[in-house]
């Protein structure tokens, strides 16, 4: 069979993902592996017919189409999110349609899932009957476990193509939303307090996103600045060379790093506009996104109030929102919400759009920032993990902010806290002390909390300051 590869990598040949596309190739001589470099050959897929033809021809006259791409920003990286955005310009969906995909991502399975989702989506928007995923730690190949667990990953993709494999469709087809809303002009201002308020957007002229954003600053009363994302003017998309990791300079040497300096270091409310192409953003988004990395692990958006205005079909993207969302709490920002322009009933726009600018003022007043959950949390443990166990010999940058903000926290450094508990266990070897406590298991675990709703000092004060 001719499997087509869809390289996502900036990197190409050199690529982590693409060793793992090499070692299959070695185990399946039988096959051949036709390569389009979308990720390294963005530029001239996009700018020459001729290296456009020859990729379409390669996936047309493949038996099966195989993504394999890095993650990038929970996703993939912005030449391949450009290469899709491509195929659906350019109508080549039926070079696809009816074919077999799959598709292996290496990371450091930092939200993984969510690019696996969005290639799922892609896939079956295209057509095709996606037959798995594979995600590897970008260290697995060297594990012989790892690799006998690929092999059979792909052997099982190859059975998918030979016996015409039912597969549902997971991912329904988007709704068209086209753009409506034209905003109201009796909208009330809101005062800004002194804080520094930037909307970036990337709007095309008479979209929704245009007209949002221009409602948003008309909210600020004119006192938001307004910049476009284009004017950053990237030369191109992150490389993946990881040489920011020392000490967070890029090697690109373009208007990006001022424009982030310039626009979102100093905001106190960061309202970020975009329209939705295909299932994220626009690549340009994405590219914008991904260079952000020269940043590294950090939360970069520390102490922001964080809004979103995204035109387009949100609600039938839920890994959209995840990926927003997580940006925002990862980044360790307030989000104060995300206002789309799908219902297209103008009052609710507006009123949605008042509120967002409302709170975000009051919200950077009382310095409040969300709890975080589950992908904050485990993303933060996550790279912790990996920045102390080997990532800091190159991420250095990383490594002195996480010493210095106490991001090296494990349990296992809390000694007061490890002898405590290992008495307690002993303790409760005693048959006796063991019936009683399960006996009182509940009320031993409430006891400490009805007692804080009793002597908190914290409500005391919350009183006192509202009489
Ligand atoms: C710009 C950028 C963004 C990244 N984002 C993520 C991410 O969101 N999650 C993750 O687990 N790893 C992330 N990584 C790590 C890469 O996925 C990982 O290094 C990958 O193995 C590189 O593969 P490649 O050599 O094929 O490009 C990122 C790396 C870069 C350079």
């Amino acid at each position: 069979m001719r499997i087509c590869i869809i390289s996502g990598s900036p990197k190409g040949e050199e690529s982590i993902t693409l060793q793992y596309v090499r070692f299959i190739e070695q185990a399946f001589p039988e096959h051949t592996f036709p390569i389009v470099h979308a990720g390294r050959d963005i530029k001239k897929l996009e700018g020459e017919q001729e290296a456009w033809d020859e990729a379409l021809a390669k996936i047309q006259d493949s038996d099966g189409v195989f993504f394999a791409t890095p993650v990038y920003f929970m996703l993939v990286p912005g030449q391949l999110k450009r290469f899709i955005e491509l195929v659906f310009e350019r109508n080549a969906a039926p070079a696809f349609s009816q074919k077999y995909s799959a598709a292996l991502t290496t990371s450091i399975h930092f939200f993984d899932h969510t690019a696996h989702s969005y290639l799922h989506g892609i896939s079956e928007d295209l057509g095709m009957h996606h037959a798995g995923l594979y995600s590897a730690h970008m260290e697995d190949l060297k594990s012989e476990d790892e690799q006998m667990r690929l092999l059979l990953f792909f052997s099982d993709y190859l059975d998918a193509i030979s016996e015409k494999r039912a597969i549902p469709r997971e991912y329904l087809p988007l709704p068209k939303v086209s753009p409506s809303y034209n905003p109201s002009t009796q909208s009330t201002g809101v005062d800004t307090h002194g804080k520094r308020v930037v909307i970036l957007h990337d709007a095309r002229n008479g979209s929704d996103q245009q007209a949002m954003v221009r409602q948003m600053a008309a909210l600020f009363d004119g006192k938001a600045t307004v910049a476009d994302i284009r004017d950053s003017m990237m030369k191109g998309g992150c490389l993946g060379c990881c040489r920011c990791a020392f000490d967070n300079t890029c090697v690109y040497r373009d208007g990006f790093r001022d424009f982030w300096d310039k626009y979102v270091v100093p905001a106190d409310i960061l309202i970020m506009a975009g329209t939705i192409q295909d299932r994220y953003l626009s690549a340009t988004w994405k590219q914008w996104n991904d260079r952000s990395f020269f940043n590294g692990h950090v939360p970069a958006l520390k102490g922001k109030q964080v809004g979103y205005l995204v035109e387009g079909p949100l609600a039938h993207l839920p890994n959209l929102r995840e990926v927003l969302e997580a940006r925002a709490m990862i980044g360790g920002a307030n989000l104060v919400g995300i206002v789309s322009s799908e219902a297209g009933n103008r009052a609710h726009i507006d009123a949605a759009l008042a509120a967002l600018a409302e709170r975000s003022i009051r919200l950077a007043d009382q310095g409040y920032i969300m709890t975080e959950t589950f992908s904050a949390i485990a993303g933060r443990k996550l790279f912790r993990d990996e920045i102390w166990a080997h990532m800091r010999a190159i991420f250095q940058a990383d490594d002195r902010y996480y010493r210095s903000h106490g991001y090296y926290d494990f349990p296992t450094k809390n000694y007061l806290q490890r002898i405590g508990t290992r008495a307690f266990s002993l303790f409760l070897c005693i048959p006796g002390v063991r019936m009683k406590v399960k006996k009182d298991m509940v009320s031993y675990m409430v006891r400490p909390l009805q007692e804080v709703v009793q002597k908190s000092r914290v409500i005391k004060e919350w009183r006192a300051r509202k009489q």
